[in-house]
């Protein structure tokens, strides 16, 4: 049987907002089925970086970067700032683009935060996040004026602690959870009442009493974040109605808080069934509902800050696989393996997370067979792709896997000593490593052989 070949990057792309597309904005096919992104023919990139490779779109991502300024700046009379959640990919070359983009960063840890500073970005441009935040990192982000997203009462005691001892201050957004339920994954749902993050609605008023006795900290604002991989509208509507009441409430108790968070969450396309919002639509439901809400609760208009991530990454990535070994089961399905997997792409083994791919080698040849694509770990549910139809596939073609962007590199492992990729960044024919690839020496960099054990020099590892 003949199936329809699919061929992501060749449908119309939606220039305006990267996330509703399975390909970066600059993928083309050349005569020779040849796939192209960024102006770099894939196969030569692989050729020359080899395989599996991070491949980043510097148009996309600068695309998305602006698909949010723009729509901030005509759907929201106030001011505003887009902060990128750094943890949907993390490197200084993330962070030296978000920054010459205008964006902030929002970092959950002082690795994170380190990257961005040593990456460019404005650290009065960043918040620092998480429900555990260890004294280090607490101390980085005071000494570099990075506000804090107050999330726990240990916290509160560590930080008055701190800025004591210190005689410094500290500007704090306090983070609740809203109570707003959305359809995604129980993983990566945040806003429900019994999440880890923040503090529960019913004890705000406690905290908002406890900070206006406290000279050591100003109370910037609000944050609530309800989850990721949102293609819900309603949820951040009705989110923007919740914070602006808690606002109100922080104004009553003293507070003079400015800054209105609304977290993250706008979904992106991995198959061809997926329909998130644009960015646009997003940014402009969630701005009508604050501005009504202002209105409607006699508040003035906070900053509106967001900390979208996966949306501006994810379709800006693919990674690219080199094809192995190949099972075919009689009368079961035929399983293809690449040469890397849930080490370089977790998300289908952690959350189930679909993916579509094809071959970028030969990328108008229908797709007459159904293949699972299998990583290289010792795992049987190492699989990156379930019953996908694609062309005959040989051992040694190139696979790419779209949509990899986010949450790939930045969760990756070193599961089974295998090194973790390199990334490339591509633009106008160019494409310049921005993460080495790991190298079997490095993987035995952090061991230490303890003396008793050593039996044989391992100088002849290579
Ligand atoms: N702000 C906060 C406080 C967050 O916790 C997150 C994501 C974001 C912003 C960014 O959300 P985004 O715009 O990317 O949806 N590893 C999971 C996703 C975990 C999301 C964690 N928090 C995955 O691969 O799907």
């Amino acid at each position: 049987m003949s199936l329809p070949s699919f061929c992501p990057y060749e449908e119309a792309a939606d220039r305006q907002s990267p996330n509703r597309n399975l390909a970066p904005l600059t993928a083309a096919v050349d005569l020779a089925q040849q796939l192209w992104v960024g102006g770099c023919r894939l196969a030569d990139l692989a050729a020359h970086y080899g395989t599996p490779l991070y491949v980043l779109d510097e148009a996309t991502l600068r695309s998305s970067c602006q698909a949010y300024g723009k729509a901030m700046a005509r759907h929201y009379p106030g001011e505003a700032l887009v902060l990128y959640a750094s943890k949907a990919h993390s490197s200084l070359a993330m962070a030296a683009l978000m920054a010459s983009e205008g964006l902030g960063l929002d970092v959950v840890s002082a690795g994170e935060l380190l990257t961005g500073l040593a990456g460019g970005v404005d650290p009065q441009k960043m918040i620092l996040h998480g429900n555990n935040k260890s004294v280090v990192e607490l101390e980085l982000a005071i000494d570099h004026g990075v506000t804090l997203v107050l999330d726990n009462w240990l916290e509160l005691d560590l930080l008055e602690q701190l800025c004591h001892q210190r005689q410094q201050r500290v500007r704090l957004l306090i983070r609740f959870t809203p109570g707003i339920e959305c359809h995604t994954h129980e993983y990566i749902r945040t806003g429900h009442l019994d999440s880890k993050f923040g503090f529960d609605p019913g004890e705000l008023d406690m905290v908002l009493q406890r900070l206006a006795r406290a000279p050591w900290a100003e109370v910037a604002g609000l944050h609530a974040h309800i989850g990721s991989q949102i293609f819900e509208l309603q949820p951040h509507r009705d989110l923007a109605a919740v914070m602006v009441q808690a606002m109100g409430r922080a104004r009553q108790l003293g507070h003079h808080p400015k800054d209105l968070n609304v977290g993250g969450g706008l979904g992106v396309r991995y198959v061809a069934r997926d329909d998130p919002p644009a960015i646009s639509t997003w940014v402009q439901a969630v701005c009508e509902a604050l501005v009504a809400a202002c209105e409607q609760q006699h508040q003035p208009l906070p900053r509106l800050l967001c900390e979208p991530g996966r949306s501006i990454v994810a379709p800006a990535g693919l990674t690219l696989y080199q094809v192995g070994s190949r099972k075919e089961i009689p009368g079961g399905r035929t399983y293809i393996a690449v040469d890397g997997g849930m080490s370089d792409n977790p998300r289908p083994i952690t959350y189930q997370a679909p993916y579509t791919a094809c071959l970028p080698q030969r990328c108008r040849e229908a797709g007459t067979h159904t293949v699972t694509v299998a990583g290289k770990h010792c795992e049987s549910g190492d699989v990156l792709l379930q019953n996908i139809a694609l062309p005959p596939i040989r051992s040694g073609d190139l696979l790419a896997v779209l949509s990899t962007g986010a949450y790939n590199a930045s969760m990756a492992s070193n599961y089974n000593r295998i090194p973790r990729p390199a990334a490339v960044l591509v633009q106008d024919g160019q494409a310049v490593l921005v993460q080495r690839r790991e190298t079997n020496q490095d993987l035995l960099r952090w061991d230490v052989l303890p003396e008793h054990l050593r039996q044989s020099d391992l100088a002849g590892i290579r």
